[in-house]
């Protein structure tokens, strides 16, 4: 196995803030005995945002570094499957080894515990969600807001979108993953996995290990509030930065040229209050450049709230997140570009090997369980 030592952007992994005394209080206690599980996946329809890199590409690098040395299980995945609920274009294959190069350049190192693969690789994942979609319900899957949003306005809606949440459960209960790293708009599908779960625990005995709730995943990624983390949408700071909005300038993607990266922090939308100051609500703009600020520079959102506390010049406070913004993007694209599609095929054999060993055999209980087997 290849062993990596890319860490130019270790502080960031190191220093994610409120970590020490989250996992003292609630975490360590009981689970030094218990090897457990931390699982998560990346969609690769296009290049990630930076939001995508703070909710949850960021948080599973540095969980993954710290918690495989102590034996748990990681799991980082390629939800290929989930991709084509949407057209995918000529590149997807570059961009799917390209989103696990990422994970590599932000300063994960390799070790027998982390296993990569790619989920339509591990055919398990289609079988189970095809049994869970005996188990889960049209009104619950009605409810998810990212059917709603996804569907809003469409003449006609492929099933994928609407059953997309169960494949996810079932990339989740496969692997008895305790803890997933995503953002605040992937709690919902958490939360319907953990429900999918116990119902099928109910019905059959103990075959599922249920997902830690969503506030708890939150507090395991050292977001001390138990809120998720939502990266703002730079020109409309009311909606989540995504990939699939149009507009370049509303969003950063992960190998922008940082120069043209500062210029959108620049040029982001804030408010007229001239008042910096956190509040989600009012002024989300303002908000979530101290978000970004505090996640990359590694400074407990706290504090980078009280150095700006009161100041009125919006321009310096954008400055300063540009320079973080663009500091950032030139270390971590070269790092990118040290990294070989060999190296990642490499990973993916083993990676793949492992995950269907251990997913055919959680199959197998739930097979059984339905008499199927
Ligand atoms: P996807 O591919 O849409 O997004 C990947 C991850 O990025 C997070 N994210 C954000 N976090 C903060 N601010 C933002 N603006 C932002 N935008 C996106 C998402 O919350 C997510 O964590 N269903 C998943 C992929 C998936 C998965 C899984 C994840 C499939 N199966 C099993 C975990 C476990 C998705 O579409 O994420």
């Amino acid at each position: 196995m290849i062993k990596y030592s890319h860490g130019v952007l270790a502080h960031l992994v190191e220093r994610f803030h409120g970590m020490e005394e989250v996992r003292s209080s609630n975490l360590l206690y009981s689970t030094t005995f218990i090897m457990k599980t931390i699982l998560t996946g990346v969609r690769v329809n296009s290049e990630p945002t930076l939001g995508n890199f703070l909710g949850a590409i960021l948080p599973m690098v540095r969980l993954a570094n710290e918690y495989s040395q102590q034996g748990w299980q990681v799991n980082i995945f390629v939800p290929d499957l989930h991709s084509i609920i949407s057209e995918v274009d000529g590149d997807f294959q570059k961009n799917l080894v390209n989103s696990i190069k990422y994970y590599l350049a932000a300063g994960l190192r390799i070790n027998e515990n982390i296993h990569i693969y790619r989920q339509s690789y591990v055919p398990a994942h289609s079988e189970m969600a095809w049994i869970l979609n005996c188990v889960a319900t049209t009104g619950e899957l009605g409810r998810m807001i990212q059917f709603k949003e996804k569907s809003a306005g469409q003449k006609s809606v492929n099933v994928g979108i609407f059953d997309y949440p169960v494949l996810m459960a079932a990339d989740i209960l496969l692997y008895s993953a305790n803890y997933v790293p995503v953002g605040e708009d992937q709690f919902q599908h958490i939360e319907l996995t953990r429900d999918i779960a116990i119902r099928v625990n109910h019905k059959f005995g103990d075959i599922f290990v249920i997902p830690e709730k969503s506030a708890d995943q939150a507090k395991f990624m050292g977001i001390v509030n138990g809120d998720g983390i939502r990266i703002r949408d730079l020109t409309n700071p009311e909606k989540k930065m995504s990939k699939s909005t149009i507009g370049d300038n509303s969003k950063i993607m992960l190998l922008d040229n940082p120069e043209k990266a500062a210029k959108k922090i620049m040029s982001a939308t804030t408010d007229s209050y001239a008042n910096i100051k956190y509040d989600m609500l009012n002024q989300p703009g303002i908000s979530n450049l101290l978000q970004i600020e505090s996640l990359l520079t590694g400074v407990p959102l706290q504090e980078v709230i009280s150095t700006w506390a009161g100041e009125s010049h919006y321009g310096d406070l954008k400055k300063k997140v540009a320079e973080s913004v663009s500091t950032f993007l030139a270390n971590f694209q070269a790092d990118f570009q040290a990294i070989s599609d060999e190296q990642i095929y490499e990973l993916l054999e083993v990676g793949e090997a492992y995950a269907n060993d251990a997913a055919d055999a959680k199959l197998l209980q739930l097979q059984k369980a339905f008499k199927l087997r």
